[in-house]
């Protein structure tokens, strides 16, 4: 029976690399029927909300989506629509696998995952101007919200995670030596728990600034890093880098009761409307929702397609040094899997 899960096509580059991914999906016979729903910029240029209340209600029934990158004005304007939603609907862990897949890649063979503490932290979005003689925003102060509670289920979620996909290792990463109250009850919290794990999962502890450099020198000694708001969103796009770039970065927001799959990538303007992105990382946010609706063994396929096709090499989009368009890959992708499907 298939499954009914929300559609965001999302601003820019979004809506190509979303109708590129749907017919990844449907070649592969994905069991998916999509509600689909606007957001962000999508949104307000139809008149509507950036989070319109329809979008909610509609995860709010699925409580499955795909998500496809949504522009945030810079400064000003409307906040955050992604940070909005992980609120909304308290999807606490942003689980960002970084896998090698491309070929000749600096750093071969790399699988590692990030899982970011997703509602906390300076995210919390606590933040305000302190006005001084005549000037109204002569300070700006923001707030890093770190609970026991919230550290607690996130550290677990990485220990479980780990238990489940039979990794090693847990890296719990931070920066308590110098931001002792927030980030020591991070880390404290953290130590705690690992305590419970121990003998199943190996724990270790990293300031994150030693964490970033050893990343680049050895990406290979982590296995599963788990860390706070901020410097998850930052490690994670390091981590992208390492595996060739955000092009390959799927994300996945989980909460106790819905998940929503995007694309770690922006909107890309400079290249929306050209045809040309590479859908690989809304492909591969894809596979981690058929990962978790049990559907692993169709994720298999299309990861191995994907794979094929950029180790073929022939038909390549501009950012992997190739001339073809987003639509193009595609049909690469697609005979890759019809292929496989005909050799079993
Ligand atoms: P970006 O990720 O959109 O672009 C950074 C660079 O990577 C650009 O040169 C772009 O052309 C390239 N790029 C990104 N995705 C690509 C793809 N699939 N194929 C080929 N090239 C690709 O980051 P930027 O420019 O900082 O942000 C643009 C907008 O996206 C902003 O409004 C930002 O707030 C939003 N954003 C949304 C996210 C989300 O919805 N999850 C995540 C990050 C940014």
């Amino acid at each position: 029976m298939a499954t009914t899960a929300t559609l965001i096509p999302g601003d820019g580059i979004g809506p190509g690399i979303t109708a590129a991914t749907l017919r990844v999906l449907e070649a592969a016979g994905a069991p998916i029927e999509w509600d689909e729903h606007v957001a962000g910029m999508a949104a307000v240029e139809l008149g509507q909300d950036p989070l319109p209340q329809e979008t909610l209600d509609s995860i709010e029934g699925t409580r499955l989506a795909l998500k496809g990158p949504l522009t945030t004005p810079i400064g000003s304007g409307f906040r955050s629509i992604n940070v909005a939603l992980r609120k909304h609907f308290d999807l606490y862990a942003n689980v960002r696998p970084a896998k090698t897949i491309l070929p000749k890649a600096r750093y071969p063979d790399l699988d590692l995952v990030i899982v970011r503490e997703n509602t906390e932290g300076l995210y919390a979005g606590i933040e305000h101007f302190i006005g001084m003689d005549k000037d109204p925003k002569a300070v700006a102060e923001s707030v890093m919200l770190i609970t026991r509670y919230g550290s607690d289920r996130i550290v677990r979620f990485a220990f479980e995670y780990a238990l489940q996909h039979d990794r090693e290792r847990v890296t719990l990463v931070h920066k308590a030596n110098i931001l002792k109250c927030t980030q020591g009850l991070f880390l404290e919290v953290g130590r705690h728990v690992a305590e419970e794990y121990e003998g199943r999962i190996r724990f270790e502890e990293k300031i994150v600034d030693n964490t970033a450099m050893q990343l680049v020198l050895d990406p290979y000694q982590f296995d599963v890093i788990v860390t706070e708001n901020m410097f998850g969103d930052i490690l994670s796009d390091l981590v992208a880098g390492l595996i060739g770039g955000l092009g390959f970065a799927p994300g996945a927001n989980i909460g106790t009761d819905a998940a929503i799959f995007e694309a770690v990538h922006g909107s890309a303007p400079d290249i929306a409307g050209q045809g040309i992105a590479n859908p690989s990382s809304l492909v591969l946010a894809a596979c981690l929702m058929l990962d978790h609706l049990d559907e692993g063994g169709l994720a298999g396929r299309i990861r191995t397609a994907l794979e094929e096709t950029l180790r073929e090499g022939r038909v390549l989009t501009p950012d992997l040094g190739g001339e073809a368009g987003t639509e193009d890959f595609v049909s690469a992708v697609i005979d890759h899997l019809a292929r496989d499907v005909a050799a079993v």
